[in-house]
Formats: C-alpha cells, sequence, structure tokens
C-alpha cells in the first residue's frame, strides 16, 4: 500500500484524498495548483497555466497581489476578529470608502456572494413592508430565469437549474420567474401591486455570459422606478471592473436602488461581500435583525480597500475593457476559421466562446482538459459553453499568447 501510494503523482494523491474524505459536491479540472502570481498558476509538479477562470471572477486583480496581501496579513496579525458586538477601527473606516467608491448611503458587510443575495432579499422584503407598504407576508420578488445568484435554500428557489434544485424543497415562496432580456414580461409582471424588487444580473454569467441587449438594463430600471419597485443588481461576479466599466450597470447608467458586491471586492484572497443601498432602504434593518459574526471583520475591511485601490491605481477597468475587445476580435477570426467555434460573446474580459455542440455534450469539457494540457485553464458553464474570464492584470502579449494557446487547442480538437 505504502509503494503504491509514492508510485502515485502528487496531483494524484491530492485529487484522492479530496476524493475520499470530501463531499462530492463539485466536478473540478483535474489539476492541482499550489501556488499563483499574477495571470498564472502552477501545479504540484511545477507546470504553469494561464488562468482563465479567476475564480469565477474572484481574483480581478491577479493572484497574491502584493498590495492586498500586506493589508491581508498586517491586519491579521494585529486583530482578526471582534464580531459585531464591539466597534474594531478598521470596519467604519471601510464602510466610508466603499460608499463613497460606489456611490451610496450605506453599506451592511458580509461573507459570501450568497450571503450578500440573501441580505438584499431579506432587505428589499423589509423596505416592501415598511416603507413601501405592502401586506405583511405579501411581498413578491422578481427574478430571472437562468439566474445563478448563488447556493442557499431560498436562492435555489428561484433557479431554474435541475441540479441546483432537486430533492432541496419545499422552496421558499415570494419570487415570480420571467424571461431575461424581456422587457414586456418585466412590465407585465410589474402590474402586480405586491412587487417590491426586480434581482438580475447585469450580464448572466453562470448560464453562460449571457449579455442582454443594449438599452434592456436602463429600460428595466426605469419601469422599476415607475411601479415603486426596488432594482436590485447582482454585481457579484460582473461587478468590480469585470466587464470593462467598475460596474456591468455603469454601461448604461444605472445606479441601481440596491447593489449586489462579493468575489473581487477581496481581489479573492478573502471572503467579503457587501450590500450597498441610501438610507431610504438601507435604515429599515435594526439592531439583531440581520447579521454575520464574520461580516466587516478588520482583515475583510483592510482587504477590501487594498483591492478596491487596486482596481483605481492599476486601470483594470479601462484594461479589461480594451483587452477584452481584442480577445473578441481575435476569436472572432477563428470563428469563421474553425467548424466548432460558433461564437464568442462577452463584455470586458468576461467572454465565453460557444461550441457547436448540444447543451448535454461533454465537447466543452473535453476542449478544457486540452486547454489544460497545453497550460491554460478554463471551465465550462454547460456542455458546450466556455467562459474566458482572466485576471484583469493581464497584458496585451500575454493575451495574444493565450489566444494562440486556444487556437491551437481547438484546432487540435
Ligand atoms: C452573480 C452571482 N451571484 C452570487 C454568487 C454567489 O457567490 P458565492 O459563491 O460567493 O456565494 C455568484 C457566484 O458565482 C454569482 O456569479
Amino acid at each position: 500500500m505504502e509503494t503504491l501510494m509514492k508510485e502515485k503523482t502528487k496531483s494524484q494523491q491530492a485529487i484522492e484524498l479530496e476524493n475520499n474524505y470530501g463531499a462530492h459536491n463539485y466536478h473540478s479540472l483535474p489539476v492541482v495548483l499550489e501556488k499563483g502570481k499574477g495571470v498564472y498558476v502552477w501545479d504540484v509538479e511545477g507546470k504553469k497555466y494561464y488562468d482563465f477562470l479567476s475564480a469565477y471572477s474572484a481574483v480581478n486583480q491577479g493572484h497574491c497581489h502584493p498590495k492586498i496581501i500586506k493589508a491581508l496579513t498586517d491586519q491579521a496579525s494585529t486583530l482578526a476578529l471582534t464580531s459585531r458586538a464591539f466597534y474594531n477601527d478598521c470596519l467604519g473606516v471601510y464602510e466610508k470608502y466603499v460608499t463613497e467608491y460606489f456611490g451610496f448611503d450605506k453599506v451592511l458587510p458580509m461573507n459570501t456572494g450568497a450571503e450578500a443575495v440573501e441580505t438584499a432579499l431579506k432587505l428589499t422584503r423589509k423596505w416592501a413592508y415598511e416603507v413601501k407598504g405592502i401586506d405583511e407576508n405579501e411581498a413578491v420578488i422578481i427574478v430571472c430565469k437562468g439566474n445563478f445568484h448563488g447556493r442557499t435554500t431560498t436562492i435555489i428557489s428561484f433557479s431554474n437549474d435541475p441540479t441546483a434544485r432537486k430533492n432541496f424543497g419545499p422552496y421558499t415562496p415570494g419570487f415570480l420567474k420571467i424571461p431575461y432580456n424581456d422587457i414586456n414580461a418585466l412590465e407585465e409582471a410589474l402590474k402586480n401591486k405586491n412587487v417590491a424588487g426586480f434581482l438580475v444580473e447585469p450580464i448572466q454569467g453562470e448560464a453562460g455570459v449571457f449579455v442582454p441587449n443594449d438599452g434592456y438594463l436602463e429600460e428595466a430600471y426605469e419601469l422599476c422606478k415607475a411601479a415603486g419597485v426596488l432594482f436590485i443588481a447582482d454585481e457579484v461576479q460582473t461587478g468590480i471592473a469585470r466587464t470593462g466599466k467598475l460596474l456591468a450597470c455603469d454601461y448604461e447608467n444605472v445606479k441601481p436602488d440596491v447593489l449586489i458586491l462579493g468575489k473581487a471586492l477581496s481581489g479573492g484572497v478573502y471572503p467579503v461581500s457587501a450590500v450597498l443601498a441610501n438610507n431610504n432602504i438601507m435604515n429599515v434593518i435594526k439592531p439583531g435583525e440581520h447579521g454575520s459574526t464574520f461580516g466587516g471583520n478588520p482583515i475583510a475591511a483592510k482587504v477590501a480597500i487594498a483591492a478596491l485601490e487596486v482596481i483605481k491605481d492599476e486601470k483594470l477597468a479601462e484594461n479589461a475593457q480594451r483587452l477584452g475587445e481584442l480577445f473578441r476580435v481575435e476569436i472572432n477570426k477563428l470563428v469563421a476559421e474553425i467548424d466548432i467555434i460558433k461564437l464568442v460573446r462577452g463584455k470586458g474580459l468576461l467572454n465565453a466562446i460557444v461550441i457547436n455542440d448540444t447543451e448535454d455534450s461533454s465537447t466543452a469539457w473535453d476542449i478544457c482538459l486540452k486547454l489544460r494540457d497545453n497550460g491554460l485553464l478554463a471551465k465550462p458553464t454547460h456542455g458546450n459553453i466556455i467562459r474566458f474570464a482572466p485576471p484583469l492584470v493581464i497584458n496585451e502579449s500575454q493575451l495574444l499568447e493565450c489566444v494562440a494557446i486556444i487556437k491551437k487547442t481547438f484546432k487540435e480538437f
């Protein structure tokens, strides 16, 4: 047994450990990483890869950004956690910084994206009863088909992904699902006087990087405003420069009533999420009504400030916009050349290649294995869609090298 164990590669051993001792709740690409720097990651055998997933857009600032890591380690060795039972000297500074950064009166700090979405839903319901005047327990929140907002019981209640939902019922009521990118459906749904909010991803990332029509967000926002309904933007994946603007909503000059952030709010080094809103909404939350032991802890506060400073200092939104355009131009050349590539779509550096095959095929997975062999890590969102989302610190020559890897891989396939 001992000798057998020794014969296995480090990668095989790591994968076996996860298989044996971890719940099987992910279908990970078989690659075992041990180090990251900027746009690169290295596996346990020392092979170097371009990271084209960025931990689902959490590592926008690049792996182990020195400024963010310094903020993390300095604060970790000073004061890590107080809970909100007491004040700490970091949270208020962060709250002022983040609200001014995004232009809101107040923030409610949480840890994961799903928690922030839950927070936004609770906030919207409470606002509906206490400000809008909807009868208790009657509030409805409109959501979109194909959404992905996280994994809690309430959130999967309004998912239409059978894998995310099946056998996790009974489901939370109070949600009305309409087609994404369908302004008429929204207009119709808003006729219901019990509607409190409209929860939407400015681009549906997990669904396969679905970019709605130009004008959709702006029209949706205007309809919500006219109906006295909160426009809730889930920018957990699209936010913080990923799509070439600070927020994807900025493309249509939409200022959400409730903004949900996560992932890259920490540069991927720590779970930090947030809900931002103005006083007329946020002030409905009183002591004891919502919270989290870790939400707004000193490390999170320092890390988030550093992560947001990096976005501005290094002009990462501008870089994402410029290199995202270049990426789509280059991949569009492959669309003309290579049959199995159907199209490329996206904004900034949140893009997807759609493959000429069915949604339930394994083609995207098989291509991701080949991309891995050729030194680039990406992950399918469906059987025929691969998302390409590198850290935003990537430069032009690195991006072109990656396009060459993608081209070579598709040609080999
Ligand atoms: C749009 C969106 N919302 C929410 C989440 C959930 O975030 P977390 O995995 O941190 O709970 C995700 C994660 O992918 C997401 O893409």
